[in-house]
C-alpha cells in the first residue's frame, strides 16, 4: 500500500484544484476564508525518497538552500532539514568580503571553514558566494582601498579564499552583479568600486586568478534582474550575454551562469521566452546554468495565508517548468531555508503593506513543507518524466572530491 503520508502527483492535482479556487479568490470571487494558522496539506512526507534532493537527482539536478551558518550550528531542526533536502548548499553571507575580512591585512575563516567541513562530512556539495561584488564590502574598504592597491587586493583575496578551499567547492560565484544598464555605459558594466579602481578587466582577472587557485570549481558569473519579459530585463540579458561571449572569446575560464531568480508572485510582464532563449544562448557558448537564489516575493498578494501560499507555489512551478526542460540547467537553490529567516523580511523596501511577514520559501517558520515544496518537487518530476531534455549535455566536469 502507498505510504499515506506521501504526497504524490495525484494529490497535487487535487491540490491544484484548491489552487484554482484560491486563485479565484485573488480575482475577488469565491468564498472568503480566514487567514488562520497557515495553509498546508496534512501529512506530506518530505523525507528520504520524497525529499527534494532525491527528486532532483532523478532529474539529474542538484537541489539546495542558501544557509545561515549560525543556525546550522545552533539549531538542530534546521540542520536536519538541510541534511534531508540538500545535495548542494551555499553560504547566505559567510563567504562574503565583510564576513571574511575584518581588516585589510586579516582573514577570519571560522564560519566558512565550519561550513566547508559540514558539507564535506555530509557529502553535500558547496557553492562559494562570492569573490567579487560591489556590496558586502567591509567598512575599511572605502577608506583603505585605492587605485594603487585594488588590483593586488582583489587578486590576493581570490587566491587566498579560493585557494584555501580548493578541490572542495562545486562552483564559485567569481563575479556577482557586474551589469547595470542604468549606469549608462555602452558596455552595460556597472560602475562599481572595482571597475573604477581597476578598470574593465577586473572581471577577466578575477576569473583567471580563481581558476589558478581552484582548478576544479565551476567558475560562475551570477546576476539578477534578467528574469522578466520587461524591456529592462531584456537589455540586461543582452549586456550579460555580450560580456560572457567576449570573455569566452578571450579564453577566460568561465563555466556557468547563475540566474539569481528573486521572483515576484505577480510580475508586471511575467517570465517567458526571453529568459528561455537566454539559457539556450548560454548553452551555445558552453555554459551551465544554475538557478542560484530562488525565492518568490509575495508583497502584491492579499493577506490571506492560504491564497499567498498557493500563489507562491504556482510561481515556483511555472518558473521551473519554463527552465528545467533546458538540459544545461543543472542546479536549483532557494535563497534561504524557511520563511522565518528570509532576507525579504529584512529590508523596509521589501515589506508588505499590511505589515505581515513575507512567505517566499518552501518551508514555513516551523519548518513545515508548504505547497511551494510540492510545486518544486513536481517540476523536478516533470523534467525527469519528460526524459528528452533540450540541447546536448553540458561539458560535465567531474564533481569535486568530497
Ligand atoms: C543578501 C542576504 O540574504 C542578506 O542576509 C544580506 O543582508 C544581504 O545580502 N543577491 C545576492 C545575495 O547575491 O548575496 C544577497 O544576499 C541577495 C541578493
Amino acid at each position: 500500500m502507498r505510504d499515506p503520508r506521501a504526497w504524490s502527483r495525484r494529490d497535487f492535482l487535487g491540490h491544484a484544484a484548491i489552487a484554482s479556487a484560491s486563485l479565484a479568490l485573488l480575482n475577488g470571487c469565491g468564498p472568503k476564508r480566514s487567514s488562520g494558522s497557515g495553509y498546508r496539506l496534512p501529512g506530506v512526507d518530505v523525507s528520504g525518497p520524497h525529499s527534494l534532493k532525491a527528486h532532483a537527482m532523478d532529474a539529474r539536478m542538484l537541489f539546495g538552500f542558501a544557509v545561515n551558518t549560525q543556525k546550522l550550528r545552533d539549531d538542530a531542526a534546521y540542520r536536519a532539514l538541510v541534511e534531508q533536502q540538500c545535495s548542494i548548499i551555499v553560504a547566505e553571507n559567510a563567504m562574503k568580503w565583510h564576513a571574511l575580512r575584518p581588516a585589510i591585512d586579516q582573514f577570519s575563516f571560522a564560519d566558512a571553514d565550519a561550513l566547508v567541513e559540514f558539507a564535506a562530512r555530509r557529502h553535500i556539495r558547496l557553492r562559494g558566494h562570492n569573490l567579487c561584488w560591489h556590496e558586502a564590502l567591509p567598512e575599511w574598504f572605502a577608506k583603505q582601498v585605492t587605485a594603487v592597491n585594488a588590483r593586488q587586493l582583489l587578486r590576493d583575496h581570490i587566491r587566498t579564499v579560493a585557494g584555501r578551499y580548493s578541490g572542495r567547492i562545486h562552483s564559485w560565484d567569481v563575479v556577482n552583479e557586474a551589469i547595470e544598464i542604468r549606469d549608462g555605459r555602452p558596455d552595460g558594466l556597472r560602475n562599481t568600486p572595482w571597475l573604477q579602481m581597476i578598470g574593465t578587466d577586473y572581471i577577466e582577472m578575477a576569473f583567471r586568478v580563481a581558476r589558478d587557485a581552484d582548478p576544479s570549481a565551476l567558475l560562475t558569473y551570477n546576476e539578477y534582474g534578467i528574469e522578466q519579459e520587461t524591456q529592462e530585463a531584456a537589455m540586461k540579458r543582452a549586456a550579460v550575454l555580450l560580456m560572457l561571449r567576449r570573455l569566452k572569446q578571450r579564453n577566460v575560464p568561465l563555466d556557468a551562469v547563475g540566474i539569481q531568480s528573486h521572483l515576484q508572485a505577480q510580475p508586471a510582464n511575467g517570465y517567458g521566452p526571453g529568459l528561455q532563449r537566454f539559457v539556450q544562448d548560454c548553452r551555445e557558448i558552453g555554459l551551465e546554468v544554475f538557478i542560484t537564489e530562488l525565492d518568490v516575493n509575495d508583497r502584491t498578494l492579499p493577506s490571506d495565508v492560504e491564497t499567498r501560499d498557493i500563489g507562491v507555489a504556482n510561481r515556483y512551478r511555472s518558473y521551473l517548468d519554463l527552465l528545467l526542460p533546458e538540459r544545461n540547467v543543472t542546479a536549483v537553490l532557494t535563497w534561504g531555508v524557511s520563511d522565518a529567516g528570509t532576507w525579504l523580511n529584512q529590508g523596509k523596501d521589501r515589506a508588505r503593506e499590511d505589515g505581515l511577514p513575507q512567505r517566499p520559501l518552501l518551508f514555513d517558520g516551523q519548518l513545515r513543507a508548504k505547497p511551494a515544496f510540492v510545486g518544486v518537487r513536481d517540476a523536478f518530476d516533470a523534467r525527469h518524466q519528460a526524459g528528452a531534455l533540450r540541447g546536448t549535455p553540458p561539458s560535465q566536469k567531474p564533481l569535486p572530491k568530497l
